[in-house]
């Protein structure tokens, strides 16, 4: 029997107003973890907040923090997120030396991660195996909320959860951006381990328990043939 499909909000999709509220909202709904893109306007068009916010979110909720690095030089984040955050994924494009940077993402007791945007291969992952705890596959163009999902992304969801394998130690497989009890079902199916969802968590007309639990119950009916 697979493990259970962990289920991740994001915070952009979050009533800024009231960020406290909303954070401890959606533990109480029954959320794994929640999910923090960070973006400087540079690496993608458009601008959201940065650590000062995810402190200040900290104290609201025991959730583990993953933070989505959608900026130029995330290293520079890595001490400031540190204290905070379970989890850090910098995109390859946005790094020099991406085995550096998830070497040190790990030294400051991170787990590192990198983040696929839908034109990037799975080839970058080669030669990252042995410094790599996390893979986080983009199923929109980054850098806004409330997109599409991408179905061309599914093979490739697959090719890295099947890669994932030749590592010799798990890696979580995360999926993010256009995911919905709809799509999630064929997200699980092509290997997700972790469903990231922004719009159809916080703008479910149904509330965020009724969300979180949708979106479980889509993960369960696909089975998780790779967790
Ligand atoms: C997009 C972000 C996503 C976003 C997902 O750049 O990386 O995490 O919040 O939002 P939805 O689920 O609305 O597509
Ligand atoms: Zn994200």
């Amino acid at each position: 029997m697979a493990s259970e499909i962990e289920i991740s909000p994001s915070l952009l999709a979050a009533d800024f107003s009231r960020l406290g509220e909303d954070v401890k909202a959606v533990e109480e709904a029954g959320a794994d973890s929640l999910h923090l893109d960070l973006m400087d306007g540079r690496y993608v068009p458009n601008l959201s907040f940065g650590p000062p916010v995810v402190e200040a979110v900290r104290k609201h909720t025991a959730l583990p923090f993953d933070a989505h690095l959608m900026t130029e030089e995330p290293e520079s984040y890595i001490e400031a997120l540190a204290p905070h955050c379970r989890t850090m994924w910098v995109h390859p494009e946005a790094c020099k030396h991406v085995h550096r940077v998830l070497q040190a993402i790990r030294g400051a007791g991170m787990r590192s991660g990198v983040a696929l945007n839908p034109g990037t291969p799975p080839d970058a992952l080669l030669y990252l195996g042995t410094v790599l705890d996390s893979v986080l596959i983009m199923s929109v163009n980054p850098g806004f909320g409330g997109q599409e999902f991408l179905p061309e992304v599914l093979p490739k969801i697959t090719q890295v959860a099947e890669l994932a394998t030749l590592f010799d130690h798990p890696v979580e497989i995360a999926v993010d951006g256009g995911v919905t009890a709809e799509t999630a079902p064929r997200v699980v199916e092509a290997g997700a381990t972790t469903l990231i969802a922004g719009s159809a968590v916080f703008k479910n007309p149904d509330g965020l328990k009724a969300a979180v639990e949708e979106l479980r119950g889509a993960a369960r009916m696909a089975g998780a043939r790779w967790a």
